[in-house]
């Protein structure tokens, strides 16, 4: 199976014409990308071999071309998306035929207090809880699940990457915690389990090599055309792909 990498553009390019160009730059299949909401048209008409994404739920981005969307990332909470929020775009997304992808995590001081397990596992239940079957909408019944501990994630102060070896521990963690908290039966084939913060591609190859990842969100790399197409080239890798 080969592994998949999610472009997180967050607030950039600033530009229509940037936008293209950086969409002809990463446009492999295995990616998707996720631009600023304004830019998601122009990409679509670009895109002929990744697939786009949105990087929050609303309720025309599948009219707009999105298959994917970024739900619950740490950006959304800190701007007020409760766990409760969450769950609700995950299931709109879910019946509008999107794939949605789950973003967990604790923040710095949660891990300091050793709550990382009981942080991920609420954001998880909750979020996958108003969610009651996969089938569902047009998509494909799938659900990503991406562990982002939001210390690791590029633009926290003083941040670093977390281990491969600890968040390969982390996803198989969730994992389980998934099997006991979909209402619906989840299989293998349904979900993919992902890594996101300080991915380069310096280091993108220790977090593809684990069999508990299934793939990398990657925020500020991914908008740099060198370091994207050298993270991607990764992924095909045949001894990265269990
Ligand atoms: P980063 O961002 O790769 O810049 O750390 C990841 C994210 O915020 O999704």
């Amino acid at each position: 199976m080969s592994k998949i990498i999610i472009a997180n553009w967050k607030g950039h390019p600033a530009i229509e014409a940037e936008a293209v160009d950086l969409a002809r730059a990463s446009d492999f299949s295995g990616m998707v990308i996720c631009p600023p909401k304004q830019f998601l048209k122009t990409v679509s008409r670009v895109l002929k071999n990744a697939v786009l994404g949105a990087q929050d739920y609303a309720p025309d981005i599948y009219g707009l071309g999105c298959r994917y969307v970024i739900i619950g990332h740490s950006d959304r909470r800190r701007l007020g998306d409760t766990n409760a929020l969450v769950a609700e775009k995950m299931a709109c997304a879910v019946s509008d035929g999107l794939t949605p992808i789950l973003c967990v995590g604790e923040t710095a001081e949660q891990r300091a207090c050793g709550k990382t397990e009981s942080v991920i596992t609420e954001q998880l239940r909750i979020g996958l809880s108003k969610i009651q079957t996969l089938v569902r909408g047009e998509g494909k019944g799938e659900i990503f699940v991406a562990y982002e501990p939001v210390w690791a994630i590029s633009v926290e102060p003083g941040a670093s990457p977390d281990t491969a070896f600890h968040a390969a521990a982390r996803i198989a963690f969730l994992k389980k915690q998934v099997l006991q908290y979909s209402s619906w039966k989840w299989e293998m084939g349904n979900g993919k389990f992902l890594y996101g913060g300080s991915i380069t591609s310096a280091n993108a190859h220790s977090f593809l090599t684990p069999i508990d990842i299934d793939g990398l969100l990657v925020g500020a790399a991914s908008v740099q055309p060198i370091e994207i197409q050298k993270i991607w080239q990764l992924t095909q890798h045949p001894e990265n792909n269990h």
